[in-house]
């Protein structure tokens, strides 16, 4: 499966502070957006990742990300010319897809909480060898500035309708999808929406249609942000700091996550620490060596 975090807004929202920097790139207290979708795709075992970009903001996505190695992975760069749409990342990126199942996430979306890993890696099988999709619904108080699930009277998802006046439940769609094989032949044949996107809950209702669409609703215990606006913004970077300081960890450490699934060693992770020493985060890095380090230097005792 491949991955594809989607980055290539203009971020007008956001506006002035987005003409310099991409949103995706801006700090969630203690690290870029991008960390938290990134840590995502790792954590559901995800190893090859496109990030779709601006060609404008090239240089400064490969300061940060680099070609992945330092993270056990491959990111590759997928330029999209102008902000086409969601589901028009699925063409830019088709010879990287290369027929393959893939899993697309938006690059301003933190989600966090009990179950998502696990949730994460069904979809992951189910697209791979079920030839099923899965889009994720999260119980929000006003849904109308989202895609909004529609369900039956056995809690089968039946429509799907994009920032509805008169939203048929409390149900948004995430920025998080989970799509088989055709996802990019779907994508080819849509016509852009009457705001000129290439709609991802066209491809969704595509799968839905074909009754191949999977709804996961995300447990309570689990929390998502768009963080798109200001106010949704300074929710999230509130929310990451309390989460951090209580259970003294850290959220979207894809370090952390490709250590975690032996993608990268302890020396690795000591030294990406190293290189950050004065930081919390970097600080964080080591401490997360050296006890990993003390527990096997432990069971080799009693070896
Ligand atoms: P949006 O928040 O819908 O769009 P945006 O980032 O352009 O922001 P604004 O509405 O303030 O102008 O996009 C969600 C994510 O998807 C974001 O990380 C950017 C990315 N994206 C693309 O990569 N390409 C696109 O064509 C679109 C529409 C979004």
């Amino acid at each position: 499966m491949k991955g594809i975090i989607l980055a290539a807004g203009s971020g007008t929202r956001l506006y002035p502070v987005t003409r310099a920097v991409a949103k995706p790139l801006l700090p969630v207290y203690d690290k870029p957006m991008m960390y938290y979708p990134l840590t995502l795709l790792i954590q559901a075992g995800i190893r090859d990742i496109m990030m779709i970009i601006s060609e404008k903001d090239l240089d400064s996505f490969r300061r940060v990300f680099g070609d992945g190695s330092k993270f056990g992975i491959s990111i590759t760069y997928g330029i999209q010319k102008t902000p086409r749409g969601i589901a028009d990342a699925l063409i830019v990126a088709k010879d990287f897809i290369a027929g393959d199942s893939v899993c697309l996430i938006l690059g301003d979306n933190v989600i966090y909480g009990r179950g998502l890993k696990r949730d994460m890696r069904r979809a992951a099988k189910k697209a791979e060898l079920e030839h099923k999709s899965t889009i994720f619904g999260c119980y929000v108080e006003d849904p109308r500035a989202f895609g909004v699930i529609g369900f039956d009277e056995e809690n089968r998802p039946v429509s799907l309708t994009e920032k509805p006046a008169e939203p048929a439940s409390n149900y948004a769609v995430i920025g998080l999808y989970f799509y088989d094989s055709r996802a990019v032949e779907i994508a080819e044949k849509l016509e852009p929406s009457s705001r000129g996107e290439l709609e991802i809950t066209d491809v969704n209702k595509a799968y839905l249609e074909a009754g191949d669409l999977e709804v996961t609703l995300l447990d309570k215990k689990v929390t998502w942000f768009d963080a798109g606006t200001f106010d949704s913004l300074v929710d999230t970077i509130s929310f990451v700091r309390r989460i951090q300081y209580e259970y003294d960890c850290i959220i979207g450490c894809p370090e952390e996550a490709a250590f975690a699934n032996g993608w990268i060693n302890l020396d690795e992770l000591r030294s990406l620490g190293e290189e950050m020493s004065k930081s919390g985060y970097g600080k964080y890095l080591m401490a997360l060596a050296l006890r990993n380090a003390r527990n096997n230097s432990t069971i080799n005792k009693y070896r």
